[in-house]
């Protein structure tokens, strides 16, 4: 695989997107989404079976209903890259980076620069997999400056017996704590029944169709503008009252002239 390196926003550290750019499919031509702009959706699967994943049989499936709508899809394995834990340091806070030189950056990198992002993980004791945990876990400084907002997103889950939905819910829970807005679910279980996951796979498809439609149209539900809003005020309230210390985040607020 021929690996490529990018300089990512913060000086001095080059990134290697190699994993990420050689898995980028290409879009369907002459779609009428926005003349001069490709909707970007980004499909994230964290089990660490790689091919032998139901779970990536849901995220492809998401992908595909949102490729034959337009969209340029990219597939990532998120448990071939290194991601390494958060340590609470506070430095993404302040400078807005990472003390940790991984693959986590160039990931940001193509979430931010996606209009839709897909998370899918199984069940592992009634909630997401360690990895998909410790990449949400490097998201804080994103979720304080409320990165995902304007974007879209959605949550597919298996498990063998139990709380597919509920770890669905969990991840949708998590982009829209990163400010973007969700469009469904699909949570299956295939324990006892290996083909729930054939129907499930016709519903992940549909669902990709839906992301797009979402970002295509920019849907707006109610409810969780009225959430985004009412989180937006809180994290301007800590981020104003920790100002000091959080430099970055707050100079970043101010730069879109939301804090003075
Ligand atoms: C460590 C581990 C923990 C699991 N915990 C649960 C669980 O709590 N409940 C459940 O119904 N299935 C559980 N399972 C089963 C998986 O969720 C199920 O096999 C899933 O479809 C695997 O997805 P994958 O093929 O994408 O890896 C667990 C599996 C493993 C390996």
């Amino acid at each position: 695989m021929g690996k490529k390196a990018y300089s990512f926003k913060h000086p001095g550290r080059a990134v290697d997107t190699g994993f990420l750019s050689s898995l980028t499919f290409l879009p369907i031509s002459n779609h009428p989404y926005m003349e001069n702009k490709i909707m970007k959706i980004i499909g994230i699967n964290a089990s660490p079976r790689g091919d032998k994943s139901q779970t990536k049989k849901l995220v492809m499936a998401v992908l595909e209903g949102a490729r034959k709508s337009g969209a340029d899809i990219t597939f990532v394995d998120l448990c071939s890259l290194e991601i390494k834990y958060c340590t609470a340091c506070g430095t993404c806070y302040a400078k807005g980076e990472c003390i940790h030189d991984d693959d986590f950056a160039a990931l940001l990198e193509k979430m931010l620069n996606a209009d839709g992002v897909v998370f899918g993980s199984p069940n592992y004791i009634n909630s997401v997999t360690a990895q998909l945990k410790t990449m949400l876990d490097r998201m804080a400084d994103s979720i304080h400056c409320q990165q995902f907002a304007g974007k879209y997103g959605c949550s597919v889950s298996t498990a063998g017996g139990s709380m597919a939905d509920e770890v669905a819910d969990y991840m949708n829970s998590a982009l829209l704590h990163l400010g973007a807005t969700t469009v469904g679910k699909v949570g299956v279980l295939v324990g006892a029944d290996p083909n729930a996951i054939v129907p499930a796979e016709k519903q992940a498809k549909e669902l990709g169709r839906k992301l797009a439609d979402a970002i295509k149209t920019k849907w707006n539900d109610p409810d969780q503008t009225k959430i985004h809003l009412e989180r937006k005020e809180y994290f301007k309230r800590i981020i104003s009252f920790n100002k000091d210390l959080w430099k970055h985040e707050y100079d970043y607020w101010k730069g879109l002239g939301e804090l003075k």
